[in-house]
């Protein structure tokens, strides 16, 4: 089989400069939903663009062929721009680029019907409570199919009919070559229909489908989100069933391509994005937003926001922490609130529990930094590493102007500003000496 995805409409009620069909749905452009569910189907398949044409190419994958519709003169016209793709001797599907729900099971069935009916045409329909703006399929008294009549065309009477054509057609290949150059714009819209072709063709099948959610076209930002809440629910009964716990489906937000292990806990109001993966039994949220991370088993993440980070085994994360692109934890780190990390390699056991900047650092394990410890890496023109050894330990409020290197084991006392290197094993003090006058504040007073 052939598959020929149309996507070639402006998709103007989106009021958006990003072509219609890349808008996200739960992080993936609604084109690629399609090209990813018919995947299985074929590998014959072929999108129609028009506009923004060049954009969109640059997001499909190598083996999907392109034609290209000049002017959207109508769905039938569409198709005969992918003419010489078609296959008389193969059967052809036909649908749209902006129905991100469709299921691939669905598409499955009405092939298998098209084959075993020997239909020159299998259209899906449902039943829509509100039919507005779809063809209707008008049957007759015994319920045989009659004709599909566009919204335009319809009589009062036949605009009462809740079945609709939902745009996905399996043709066979001869029959759709031979009647699409039948077809003339005489309707209301001036435009090729290819719902035509139904009419014209003979042994026509209609598969009847329940779930009319999976037809749901996108033409506006009200349709795409409900696009996307019906995908999220979707993508969490799929984290469900395979053993993650979702506190609260409603505030969770998971995209296409996360991954989440066994016993994992998502607490409410948690943002999964990207290429995220999750290891089993972690506890995420309430309130984290990962993106991009790795994470690994029994990690802990609470009030967060960590990106492009890889976190291992048994740490604990927040609350309120900041873990940016190129963070490294090691197993059993802790990483406490308000403790930003980036770009920095922090290793086993060692602890930044609170008010911390570590930038371009690499630390060893069994690190101890105290609260209020400033690596000072940018020096306004580069930026410079911190090198942290070992069983280091890192006085409160102390900051570390880089490059520098504190030895393995060496101690940085409290408020120390360290410029120069600490050898291992030693103490380092950088501050003023504290000095105490005895009596001087009654002294003061017996003054005024
Ligand atoms: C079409 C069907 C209607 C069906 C509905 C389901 C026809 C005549 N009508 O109506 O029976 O109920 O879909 O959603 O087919 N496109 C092109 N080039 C064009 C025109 C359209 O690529 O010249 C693409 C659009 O990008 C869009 C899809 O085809 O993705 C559907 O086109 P649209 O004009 O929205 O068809 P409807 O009027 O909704
Ligand atoms: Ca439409």
């Amino acid at each position: 089989m052939r598959i020929i995805i149309l996507a070639a409409g402006k998709g103007v009620r989106m009021k958006s400069k990003l072509p219609k069909v890349l808008h996200p749905v739960c992080g993936k452009p609604m084109l690629l939903w399609v090209i990813d569910t018919v995947q299985d189907l074929s590998e014959h398949v072929c999108v129609v663009l028009g506009h923004s044409a060049e954009q969109i190419r640059q997001v499909l994958p190598p083996h999907v062929e392109v034609r290209i519709q000049k002017e959207q003169l109508g769905t039938a016209h569409a198709v005969m721009s992918a003419q010489d793709f078609i296959d008389p001797n193969d059967d052809v599907m036909v649908l749209y680029g902006d129905m991100p729900l469709v299921k691939k099971e669905t598409l499955m069935k009405v092939v298998d019907q098209h084959k075993n009916d020997e239909n020159y045409v299998t259209i899906i329909s449902t039943t829509m409570a509100d039919p507005t703006g779809y063809g209707r399929i008008v049957r007759d008294p015994v319920g045989r199919f009659l004709k599909i009549v566009e919204e335009t065309e319809a009589s009062d009477q036949e605009k009462m009919i809740k079945e609709i054509n939902t745009g996905i057609y399996v043709f066979k290949g001869r029959a759709l070559l031979e009647t699409l150059p039948k077809i003339k714009p005489d309707n209301a819209k001036g435009e090729y229909y290819l719902t035509d072709t139904v009419c014209l063709l003979e042994k026509v099948g209609i598969h009847r489908v329940d779930d009319s959610n999976q037809f749901l076209g996108v033409n506006d930002r009200v349709q795409l989100a409900l696009a996307q809440k019906l995908k999220q629910r979707e993508i969490l009964e799929r984290l469900m069933l395979g053993g993650v716990t979702v506190v609260d489906p409603g505030s969770t937000y998971v995209e296409a391509d996360v991954e989440v292990g066994c016993d994992t806990v998502l607490y409410p109001m948690t943002f999964l994005l990207g290429k995220t993966k999750i290891g089993e039994q972690c506890v995420i949220g309430p309130m984290a937003r990962i993106e991009n991370c790795t994470v690994g088993n029994r990690v802990r993440i609470i009030s967060s926001d960590c990106v492009g980070a890889t976190i291992e085994d048994d740490v604990s994360v927040g609350p309120f922490a900041r873990l940016r692109e190129g963070t490294v934890l090691k197993s059993n780190v802790k990483i406490g609130n308000f403790v930003e990390v980036k770009n920095s390699k922090i290793g086993s056991r060692s602890k930044a529990q609170h008010l911390t900047y570590l930038g371009d650092a690499t630390v060893g394990e069994d690190v101890n930094i105290g609260a209020g410890t400033i690596t000072c890496n940018f020096d306004g023109k580069r930026k410079n590493p911190t090198f942290i050894e070992d069983e280091a330990f890192i006085g409160s409020n102390s900051c570390l102007i880089a490059p520098v290197r504190i030895g393995r084991g060496a101690f940085v006392a409290a408020g120390s500003v360290i410029t120069e290197d600490v050898p291992e094993w030693s103490l380092a003090i950088a501050r003023s000496r504290q000095t105490v006058k005895p009596g001087w504040v009654i002294k003061k007073r017996e003054e005024s």
